[in-house]
């Protein structure tokens, strides 16, 4: 997988993808993340990107040509699956996006910033909109980093046990069992008996019903 993040702030997401399980992946040659500078792309002596938005309003727009001369440039070497734009009024990302588009060969992530990108962008380049949640970030980089992250896990070879993703929260519209590990006790705080059994059909019937538990209690919305 390739996945390239346009934004006026790339400094932003190096450090995402230096460091734990997305570094690794990047050196296993599991997916390669190309970062792009907006500002190379930009117009006039000023290096501008963006301009104040037409009927007036406090904000900057990101202006409609130095993305189109990125997305082309990019789409000159290679035909992508996806050209997604980070925006909280967006679908909200879920595991189920997530898993659909782990399977995709090359994705573009483009990074709002101030008041967003002029709505051509939108209506012209963009294939897919995604918010990470009903707030707002001060730009869409947080927010790719986010999206970038929960798709990069699910390639196959990207986590050392290979079942650890499909045993994650929300996998199976249910939330994740409680873990612990040693020691078995501390200052009197016990580890539930029946996973110190070694009995595994026993275990794995506790791990369902400590799930079901979790979810009804925390998540009912997500069993319906
Ligand atoms: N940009 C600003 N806020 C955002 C959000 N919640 N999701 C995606 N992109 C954003």
């Amino acid at each position: 997988m390739r996945i390239d993040i346009i934004t006026v702030l790339p400094e932003l997401l190096k450090s995402p993808f230096e460091a734990s399980i997305l570094k690794r992946a990047i050196e296993k040659g599991l997916v390669e993340v190309h970062l792009h500078n907006l500002r190379d792309f930009s117009i006039g002596n000023y290096n501008q990107v963006d301009d104040y938005q037409f009927g007036g309003g406090a904000g900057m727009v990101l202006m409609i040509e130095p993305i189109e001369k990125c997305l082309s440039g990019l789409k000159k070497e290679r035909d992508y699956d996806e050209i997604i734009y980070l925006t909280p009024d967006g679908e909200t990302l879920n595991q189920s996006i997530s898993n659909r588009l782990s399977l995709k060969g090359n994705l573009i992530l483009l990074c709002g910033h101030y008041k967003g990108v002029d709505q051509r962008v939108r209506d012209k380049f963009i294939t897919k909109e995604i918010s990470i949640g009903d707030y707002v970030l001060s730009g869409g980089e947080l927010a790719a980093a986010v999206l970038a992250d929960s798709i990069i896990r699910l390639i196959p070879g990207v986590l050392n046990d290979e079942t650890s993703a499909l045993t994650d929260t929300f996998q199976d519209n249910m939330l994740a069992p409680p873990v612990y590990t040693r020691p078995s006790e501390y200052k009197g705080m016990q580890v539930p008996e029946v996973l110190l059994s070694g009995n595994f059909p026993k275990i794995e019937k506790w791990r369902e019903d400590e799930a079901l538990k979790r979810t009804k209690k925390r998540r009912p919305d997500l069993l319906k």
